[in-house]
């Protein structure tokens, strides 16, 4: 069964072609960084704007590269939610129109389970390798979202954590932002904490006692009272009406502010609460897989260190989604809707988007 995957929840427009939930034949992702970079993130309605003028051209090369036309394609997955509204209504409306004018099925998914379900696909060119197996805790690190998850089934979730405050990709996005590194923050804190010293800065860690639970916004305060000594005042030339199309202005520091340093200390301070937490979890409910997801699953440090704690547990794997499926992408809206499809999760003509939506809804 060919999926045609498409995925607009935020700054990334993708569309795919996934046969079976995990054969990939092609996963094209435009990506918007260069739009919202200059205002130092997302800015909402310059995205939905950016969808609508690229969701046509990426379909189109998706079917180019997997060389099938929309009459090979079986049923439409498209991301309903979470994410910004008026970016998830593009996808929506469109897969909605192609689904309706084929009479093909339709299926809404829900972009966090679509995380999950990148440890599902096999990379294009690789053979189908051996698949998931449930019971299975899983933890999903995105831009917007830290939980750890019980996975039981197909479409069957419990969580056991969340965070209290920030996700950690916000962390490491705000992290950039202290450091005058841009966005997005976790590519940039991970190069930057190349060469540097994870031991340099005492940052903290929230463990928050036995609870499964997790909290980033200390750590974010504590980066910032390291920096502020460096930090020099605003050049305040521009009014600030304009807002928030202003351009944005990275902060300006002293010479000497030891950047690597700061950098793989606040990276070592996430890295460690989600692998040390997410080992204890993995012993408590005694599951023989641990898969990891979301867009700081592709962090470097947080996969080895992670695989170190995973190995040093008995009676567990961890698996985690190639590189190029951690963040946003359609291959994996396709792959979770393919397996909602097979337990009958088809959606109605009147499904809508909802920018706010729990893992498992
Ligand atoms: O899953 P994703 O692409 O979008 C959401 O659903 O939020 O995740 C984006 C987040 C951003 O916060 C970004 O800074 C982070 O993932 N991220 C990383 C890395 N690549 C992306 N964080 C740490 N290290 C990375 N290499
Ligand atoms: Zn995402």
């Amino acid at each position: 069964m060919n999926v045609l995957g498409i995925e607009t929840s935020c700054d990334e427009t993708s569309a795919a072609v996934v046969r079976d939930g995990r054969d990939v034949r092609s996963n094209v992702v435009s990506s918007q960084i260069e739009l919202h970079r200059a205002h130092g993130g997302v800015v909402p309605e310059l995205a939905a704007r950016a969808q609508l003028t690229a969701i046509i051209p990426v379909v189109e090369a998706a079917l180019q590269l997997a060389e099938v036309g929309l009459e090979d394609i079986d049923a439409i997955a498209v991301t309903r939610g979470p994410g910004l509204a008026g970016s998830l209504l593009v996808g929506a409306n469109f897969a909605k129109t192609v689904a309706y004018a084929r009479s093909i099925p339709l299926v809404g998914v829900n972009h966090l389970e679509a995380h999950l379900y990148a440890n599902w696909l096999s990379p294009p060119g690789d053979e189908p390798g051996e698949q998931p197996a449930f019971p299975m805790l899983a933890l999903l690190v995105s831009g917007g979202h830290t939980e750890l998850l019980l996975m039981t089934g197909h479409g069957r979730y419990e969580q056991l954590g969340r965070t209290l405050d920030d996700a950690a990709g916000e962390a490491f996005d705000k992290g950039a932002r202290l450091l005058g590194l841009g966005y997005p923050g976790g590519p940039a804190i991970q190069q930057a904490a190349a060469g540097g010293d994870t031991a340099a800065f005492a940052l903290p860690r929230a463990w928050l006692g036995d609870s499964h639970d997790f909290s980033f916004s200390g750590l974010k305060t504590a980066l910032l009272r390291e920096v502020e000594p460096y930090r020099l005042p605003d050049e305040d030339d521009e009014p600030e009406d304009d807002a928030p199309f202003r351009k944005h202005r990275p902060p300006r520091f002293a010479e000497g502010m030891p950047v690597a340093d700061l950098a793989a200390s606040f990276q070592e301070a996430i890295v460690d609460v989600l692998a040390v937490k997410t080992a204890t979890a993995a012993r408590t409910f005694e599951t023989p897989q641990v898969v990891l997801a979301g867009g700081v699953a592709a962090n470097r440090a947080l996969r080895e260190r992670l695989t170190g704690e995973i190995e040093a547990t008995s009676g567990t794997m961890l698996r985690v989604p190639a590189l190029s499926y951690c963040t946003d992408n359609a291959a994996m809206v396709a792959a979770a809707g393919y397996y909602a499809l097979r337990r009958g999760a088809q959606s109605g003509w009147e499904l809508d988007v909802s920018s706010r939506l729990p893992v498992g809804r």
